[in-house]
């Protein structure tokens, strides 16, 4: 369970404690015992521990002394898998609550770490009978004098200067999280393209965004013969979800549109996933469920600003009816496709919402998709792999969000020389390249449907986890959600 951040104005004796430090200097007397003191010291500097902690009886006392870092971000970082790790200490200790104390005037440290402990909290256990393993872990207070004291108070003014989270945004970001890992985690045998649409159209409801689903009717009226294509050897109908967050005091009249990958279970379609790539497939609807979540954290938030999701989704089975190599698509934008290889399905279902989203006039179109493996091969799970189109100044942007969230983006280039590959005998594309460089291959494939300022981001990477990574723990991590929504946050201050 999602513990709740929260501002305290007092520690209370007998309680767990976290003191946020820069140095054991500033560790205040008369909290501290002579022989306390000695053991804090010695464990900082003879054996190098940057997490101290003890217990006295009743409670326990953490000293979290942050690392000497010049960079922000690698400090934040450290900061959030050190509140990950005081997290399972708290939980081995059936804790429920704690205090983190910023005795030193650290508050992002502080509320980074808080952030690390609220998000590695996280279990999926839904299917599990035995719960014993359930974390205890339920309420984080912030004590500190520096950070905003009205937490939850929305559409407060930022302080563009530091850009301090509000603990208020934290909760409804986490919640965000906790909710986009949960959907990553669900099984297809749960989540079909017409429950994954309902499960969006329950988040529209709770976040007050409003939601249309297109039904598969709706699919053929609109020509989007990518998306039925890929569906064809389905048992189950495909969906399109249109989330929109439209407020009155909005700052944009062109919408922002994020636009995500929803294959439920990637099987390969005919082109079947041998061996073991088969395995984690149902995380394949991670971008859709990304663009779902930040699009709810936005509206939660009621950020004034104007913001569009489109969630294609289908599973991509080898039924009887399925595409097989060769056959041509005719895509909603009028465009024909050469389906070459089954599993490119991402681009084919992503082709048409990119096309579909020209309507809307976008200011801008984030898409994110776990879309090729050559993304895993080229920078495995601590990024993701950006490109952009018309959009330079923004994918800079996001890109610096990437690193204050932890959710990294590594630029590739869009360069003309790799549209050249895509280009087919006998259709306008095919839906691979030579094999080369597939992640810019795909991106290009995607661009050609698109006429507007443009980032695509592959998140193949690190949208799922088969080992914990500290507060990404094992399965879906929710990656997209934190970074669109600090993005979005920043862009609306300046
Ligand atoms: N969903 C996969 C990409 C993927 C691979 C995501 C590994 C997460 C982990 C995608 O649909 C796919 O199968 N891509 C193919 C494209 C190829 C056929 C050009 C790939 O990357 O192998
Ligand atoms: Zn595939
Ligand atoms: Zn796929």
């Amino acid at each position: 369970m999602l513990p709740k951040i929260s501002i305290t104005d007092r520690t209370q004796e007998l309680e767990n404690l976290v003191l946020v430090v820069s140095t054991l200097k500033t560790l205040p007397d008369g909290v501290f015992t002579a022989s306390e003191m000695s053991y804090i010291r010695k464990q900082h500097k003879e054996l190098k521990k940057d997490i101290i902690s003890y217990n006295r009886l009743e409670n326990w006392i953490y000293v979290y002394v942050i690392k000497e870092e010049k960079s922000e971000y690698k400090r934040l970082e450290a900061s959030r898998k050190a509140g990950n790790k005081v997290g399972e200490m708290l939980n081995s200790q059936k804790a429920a609550k704690v205090v983190v104390f910023d005795h030193e005037n650290h508050p992002a440290e502080t509320l980074a770490f808080a952030e690390g402990m609220a998000l590695g909290n996280y279990q999926f256990l839904k299917y599990k009978a035995d719960k014993e393993k359930k974390n205890t872990l339920r309420k984080i207070e912030i004590y500190s004098e520096f950070v905003n004291r009205d937490p939850g108070i929305v559409n407060a003014e930022p302080d563009p200067g530091s850009r301090i989270p509000d603990p208020g945004f934290m909760n409804i970001v986490n919640d965000a999280v906790y909710q986009c890992r949960d959907l990553i985690n669900e099984p297809a045998s749960y989540l079909t393209a017409t429950v994954f649409s309902k499960e969006i159209e329950k988040l529209g409801k709770d976040c007050g965004a409003k939601v249309e689903v297109m039904n598969k009717k709706k699919l053929e009226a609109l020509q989007m013969g990518g998306i039925l294509g890929v569906n064809q050897g389905s048992h189950e109908p495909p969906t399109f979800t249109v989330m929109e967050w439209k407020p009155a005091d909005a700052v944009n009249k062109k919408p922002i549109v994020f636009v995500g990958k929803g294959i439920v279970f990637d099987s390969g379609g005919m082109n079947l996933k041998p061996g073991d790539s088969m395995l984690n497939m149902k995380d394949d609807m991670s971008g859709a469920a990304a663009a779902a979540l930040a699009v709810y954290a936005i509206a939660k938030a009621k950020l004034p600003v104007y913001i569009v999701g489109l969630m294609p989704a289908t599973d991509n089975r080898p039924g009887t009816k399925a595409i097989v190599p060769g056959d041509v698509l005719k895509m909603h934008n009028g465009m024909t496709v050469e389906v070459l290889n089954t599993d490119a399905e991402g681009r084919l279902i992503l082709a048409d919402a990119l096309s579909y989203a020209r309507k809307y006039k976008p200011e801008l179109v984030i898409d994110m998709a776990t879309l090729t493996g050559a993304a895993v091969r080229a920078i495995g799970k601590f990024a993701c792999a950006g490109m952009e189109s018309g959009a330079p100044g923004e994918l800079l942007e996001l890109a610096e969000s990437g690193f204050k969230t932890s959710e990294r983006i590594v630029e590739l280039p869009m360069w003309e020389e790799y549209g050249e590959l895509i280009k087919s005998e006998v259709a306008d594309l095919k839906n691979i390249g030579p094999g080369d460089a597939g992640t810019i291959t795909a991106g290009k494939f995607l661009e050609k449907f698109t006429d507007y300022p443009y980032i695509h981001l592959d998140i193949a990477g690190p949208a799922f986890l088969d080992k914990a990574d500290s507060y990404r723990g094992i399965g879906g991590t929710g990656f997209g959600v934190r970074l669109l929504f600090d993005y979005i946050s920043k862009r609306i201050s300046k």
